[in-house]
């Protein structure tokens, strides 16, 4: 038991400054898969009254001292918007040392300006997550800046693990994943609305129309992810010749179903490069 409790003692400190809704999400995920106690967590907002009420929620110190909770963390997940990180990074600068690993979920901000915001060698990752991360159904784009090494890598891995699954790519490619699966719950989320709608067209009630739509989506993710097949063979296997499926399916091409999906990623992904910016 003593030894349990030097080992839990000696576990890595992590700091989520900026706990909102992405921030806020991390850190009770965190909790639940027992990644870190509460006593190894330490986590800011803006708002004093906030972060009373947070405090009281979540069980864990949440403050307005950036400084304070970045100089006590070994892992400090930067969580506030994009335009705030450099201020934040320069802020905290007087706290970080080299053995410290900086996590940013910002979009659009690159390793390199949180490295030279930080003013010296240190382990910077950035990851987008999104948001059914709350679910344990996340998934998570990473990319590694210059100093971090293979262990600080699995270990930002393994933060992002707890909340759903990770890819790990290029920085080059953090945009498009910000277009795609951070954005991607809101496309998606639009066409299960407008499925549930159509069950209401064809006569169904709401609640029936809405729970058809959420499973089938979710079904169908399913199968994409458990079998491995190509989503086109999944599509023919649904199909039939003369049926009704093939009927669906052409007013959707009609409709520019595809071309429209692309575009709304490939807009989101132009938007994530300017976000840094302000
Ligand atoms: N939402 C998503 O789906 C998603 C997905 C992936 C990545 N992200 C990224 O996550 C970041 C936050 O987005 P969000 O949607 O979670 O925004 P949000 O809900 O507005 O959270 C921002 C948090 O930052 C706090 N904050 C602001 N200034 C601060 C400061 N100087 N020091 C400490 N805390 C400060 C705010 O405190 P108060 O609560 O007191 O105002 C708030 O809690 C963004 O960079 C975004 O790109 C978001």
């Amino acid at each position: 038991m003593d030894d349990l409790e030097v080992e839990q003692q000696a576990g890595p400190r992590i700091a989520v400054l900026g706990a909102g809704k992405m921030g806020g999400i991390l850190l009770q995920a965190f909790l639940k898969q027992k990644l870190f106690a509460p006593d190894e967590i330490a986590a800011t907002v803006a708002h004093a009254e906030r972060a009373t009420v947070l405090s009281t929620q979540w069980g864990v110190e949440v403050t307005t001292d950036n400084l304070g909770a970045a100089a006590g963390a070994d892992i400090i997940l930067l969580a506030v918007k994009p335009f705030q990180i450099e201020a934040l990074v320069r802020s905290i600068a007087p706290g970080l040392t080299k053995d410290k690993m900086l996590i940013s979920i910002a979009a659009s901000v690159k390793t390199s300006a949180i490295e030279a915001a930080a003013g010296l060698d240190l382990a910077v990752v950035r990851a987008m997550p999104n948001t059914p991360s709350l679910l344990g159904a996340g998934i998570a784009g990473l990319c590694r800046g210059r100093y971090v090494s293979a262990e600080q890598m699995d270990q930002a891995v393994r933060v992002f693990e707890t909340v759903g699954r990770t890819v790990t790519v290029d920085e080059k490619h953090m945009d498009a994943v910000t277009g795609l699966s951070a954005s991607g719950p809101a496309f998606i989320y639009i066409i299960l609305e407008s499925l549930a709608e159509a069950g209401v067209k064809v006569g169904l009630p709401r609640d029936v129309a809405t729970l058809l739509a959420a499973q089938t989506t979710f079904g169908a993710a399913k199968m994409v992810l458990d079998t491995g097949y190509h989503p086109a063979l999944l599509k023919d296997s649904v199909t039939t010749p003369a049926g009704c499926t093939i009927d669906g399916i052409l007013e959707l091409e009609e409709g520019g179903l595809r071309v429209t999906l692309i575009k709304a990623v490939m807009r989101a992904t132009a938007r994530a490069r300017e976000l840094a910016a302000g």
